[in-house]
């Protein structure tokens, strides 16, 4: 690790993480004289049990949430746009996301747009839109309720045009959240397969951001933690839960968004044209491609990977033990080892190359990736 020039390394916002945790969110609330919130969450979530008791638990305390559910998987600028009407028609002071990374992104999207009403897509990180993020923003909260993407201490939403299914990002320091609530009781009844697709995109997150170029001891610290968590409770997550195995994940996801501020790599940018191709669950995505983009990464960077295997408590420390234990985790959590049995055709191979050589994340990867590594990823993994 050389550090050549000056980096910038920023950590998150207050977290109150515990079971229960969720409700607090009332008296928080009104200790911020906040008393009409928009909560942004998704059609799913909003029929579950624990959302309407904190909706309920809300309005014992005389604090009126409007809700807006109205959003897609992988989120649309539409979402955006129809959740700050929400926002305005009702006359909110607050935005509280609560859900999986989708409504998360679309909560904090919510955010940018109340008071930065230009095209959406100005705001775009790839074309140095954050710096027309400069007005205020409001009161924003995040409660989580998948363990995943950690886009509830994020400062970034990933929303796609309506038309082309192109992912942007929206990026400020100001869409961090003012507060998390992280309750691991809010995920105790997440099916197994979201469990296991949003597991993996934590895992990976920590994976990549451990392997990502930018020096960054901080977070390669928390990544390795955050791997050792998971493969200590993932599995138990998917095929047995318990309060234990919810908690070390939620934690880790949470560590994963911290840590990919040091970057992400090659499988994120394998993945995310799966999502907007074929609308693939992003964990989903990733957790496909995972085993083989470390297998790519692993020339050169063996002392990396013995890090790894280390943390995962494999015999060998070796990269081609790290690669074996994905596969086995992937097969021991039901996720399909190959892309043909999610719905990828070899025709699918040449468009998918071209969008992932044009996708964000792989620039910081520790190794470069060329148009033809991306043909012989998918071809491997197809
Ligand atoms: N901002 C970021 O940094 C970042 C990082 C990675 C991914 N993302 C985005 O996050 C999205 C994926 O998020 P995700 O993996 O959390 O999936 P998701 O938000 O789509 O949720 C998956 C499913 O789980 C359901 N669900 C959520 N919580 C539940 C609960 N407690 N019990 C039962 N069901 C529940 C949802 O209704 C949904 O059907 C993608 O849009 C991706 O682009 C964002
Ligand atoms: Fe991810």
């Amino acid at each position: 690790m050389t550090f050549d020039k000056t980096y910038q390394y920023n950590f998150p916002t207050t977290i109150r993480f515990g079971a229960g945790s969720s409700g607090e969110l009332g008296d928080y609330l009104l200790k911020n004289n906040l008393r009409q919130p928009l909560v942004v969450t998704d059609a799913n979530v909003s029929q579950l049990v624990f959302f309407k008791k904190i909706i309920d638990g809300l309005k014992k305390k005389n604090i009126h949430a409007e809700i807006f559910s109205d959003i897609h998987k992988n989120p649309l600028k539409s979402d955006v746009y129809k959740g700050t009407d929400a926002y305005d028609l009702s006359g909110r002071d607050a935005i509280i996301g609560i859900g999986g990374g989708a409504a998360l992104d679309v909560a904090r999207a919510v955010v940018l747009r109340v008071n930065h009403r230009e095209d959406l897509f100005k705001y775009d990180d790839l074309i140095g839109g954050d710096v027309y993020v400069t007005n205020e923003v409001p009161h924003f909260i995040t409660i989580p309720t998948t363990a995943g993407t950690g886009s509830e201490v994020g400062r970034s939403a990933i929303i796609a045009d309506d038309e082309t299914h192109q992912k942007k990002i929206l990026f400020s320091p100001k869409l961090l959240a003012k507060i998390v609530f992280a309750d691991p009781l809010l995920t105790m009844e997440l099916p197994s397969f979201i469990t296991a697709a949003t597991g993996m995109d934590a895992l990976t997150h920590n994976m990549e951001a451990y392997l990502a170029k930018m020096p960054h001891p901080l977070c390669e610290g928390i990544a390795v933690e955050a791997i050792s968590l998971i493969s200590q409770s993932l599995e138990k997550a998917v095929n047995q839960p318990d309060l234990e195995a919810r908690s070390k994940m939620l934690i880790a996801s949470l560590m994963g968004a911290v840590a990919f501020q040091k970057g992400l790599g090659v499988v994120h940018s394998l993945a995310h044209p799966l999502s907007s191709l074929l609308d693939t669950h992003h964990g989903l995505a990733n957790a496909v491609n995972l085993p083989y983009g470390m297998e790519f990464n692993s020339e050169g960077f063996e002392y990396k990977f013995r890090r790894i295997a280390r943390a995962l408590e494999l015999k060998e420390e070796t990269s081609q033990a790290v690669t074996q234990y994905l596969f086995h985790l992937n097969t021991s959590i039901h996720i399909p080892l190959h892309l043909r049995d999610i719905g990828v055709k070899p025709e699918h191979i040449e468009i998918l190359s071209d969008l992932a050589l044009a996708d964000f994340a792989h620039p910081n990867n520790p190794k470069p990736v060329n148009r033809e590594d991306f043909r012989n990823l998918y071809h491997k993994a197809l």
